[in-house]
């Protein structure tokens, strides 16, 4: 499989054999990595990691897989560059493609990252936009493959925001692996139509089973993964009191896990997550859309999944740039 000069910007220009051969690489920088071996594919690169939203995963991953692989990485916070403000983003690409040879993009608009890939001349690779959070799903898929040993097939519930970028990125990535995926969420925050039939077209290809439901019972039933993520994402904190009365009866809790009727149903969160009540935000509400008892329980992979963030865009990065 040759993917040299890709760029990386949604799931959508990824067919499934692309998805598999990028987990199978993954997984192999993973054993590598656990064995010291360090093929420094990367040797002489230099990396742009462009960042208007902040990150702790998504950073360090790129970081770490950069030093690993030889390549030199550059943080670009916002208010270092003019992205954008004083300078367009045509520009900005044009000028970062020739001293870098790949480009990370975290921001708000998913047009940027397309128009960095535009006019940069060298693989851009999408670290969360509004849109879509990419290299998260390959993180969510390694995690499910290396406790289920397949995607095809695997009943995987989306729970919580159903228009977000997670929900839209999990469901084009289920549709393209053939899973049984479920959205359950409140009808007000359901995908955009224009997400949900692209994952029907792909899912017509592939076998998968798209359902959207507001009911959570009948959701989660027969789920081996249930997913969710935090109910007011980067930029949206003012929906944030809204949002808590409209998805209280989505959080993942127990219940939702017996309402599986699986022994051991795996539980996912891209992270941060509010499971308690020590941090800022949650200090007063306490745990939103995970109980605390559930994340700290044997179901939760969490940070197995975060673990995987690196080894997953190390082989993005490896697989469009390496040598
Ligand atoms: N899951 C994720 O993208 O985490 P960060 O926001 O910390 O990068
Ligand atoms: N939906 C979340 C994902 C964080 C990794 C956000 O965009 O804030």
């Amino acid at each position: 499989m040759n993917l040299r000069g890709r760029h990386f910007l949604s799931l959508d220009d990824y067919s499934t054999d692309e998805i598999s051969y990028l987990l199978d690489l993954s997984a192999e920088l993973k054993r590598m990595k656990r064995a010291g071996i360090k093929p420094r594919t990367l040797e002489g690169k230099s990396i742009a990691l462009i960042f208007e939203k902040p990150s702790t995963r998504t950073r360090c991953a790129f970081v770490v897989a950069c030093v690993d692989e030889g390549a030199h990485p550059e943080y670009l916070g916002k208010g270092d560059i003019q992205l954008g403000k004083k300078e367009t983003v045509a520009d900005t690409a044009r000028v970062l493609g020739r001293m870098f040879d790949g480009i990370q993009f975290r921001g708000f608009k998913h047009q940027t990252v397309v128009d960095l890939a535009k006019y940069s001349g060298v693989p851009v690779w999408n670290g969360l936009t509004d849109k879509y959070h990419p290299t998260q799903v390959l993180a969510d898929f390694l995690t499910v493959q290396e406790q289920f040993g397949h995607l095809k097939g695997i009943t995987f519930a989306y729970v919580g925001d159903g228009r977000n970028n997670m929900a839209n990125t999990l469901l084009i990535g289920a549709a393209k692996m053939g899973m049984d995926f479920r959205i359950i969420a409140p009808k007000s925050l359901f995908p955009e139509t224009e997400i949900v039939e692209s994952g029907r077209r792909f899912a017509k290809e592939t076998g998968a089973k798209i359902t959207l439901t507001e009911d959570v019972k009948e959701g989660a039933r027969g789920c081996d993964v249930l997913y969710t993520d935090v109910w007011a994402s980067m930029g949206e904190e003012a929906e944030m009191a809204t949002r808590i009365r409209l998805l209280k009866p989505y959080q993942i809790n127990m219940d939702m896990i017996k309402a599986t009727g699986k022994e051991n149903p795996m539980f996912l969160h891209c992270l941060p997550a509010f499971h308690n009540n020590d941090t800022e935000y949650s200090k007063e509400i306490g745990a939103m859309e995970v109980s605390d008892e559930v994340f700290e329980s044997k179901y939760s992979r969490v940070f197995d999944q975060a673990e995987n963030r690196m080894h997953t865009i190390k082989a993005v990065m490896v697989a469009t740039l390496g040598r």
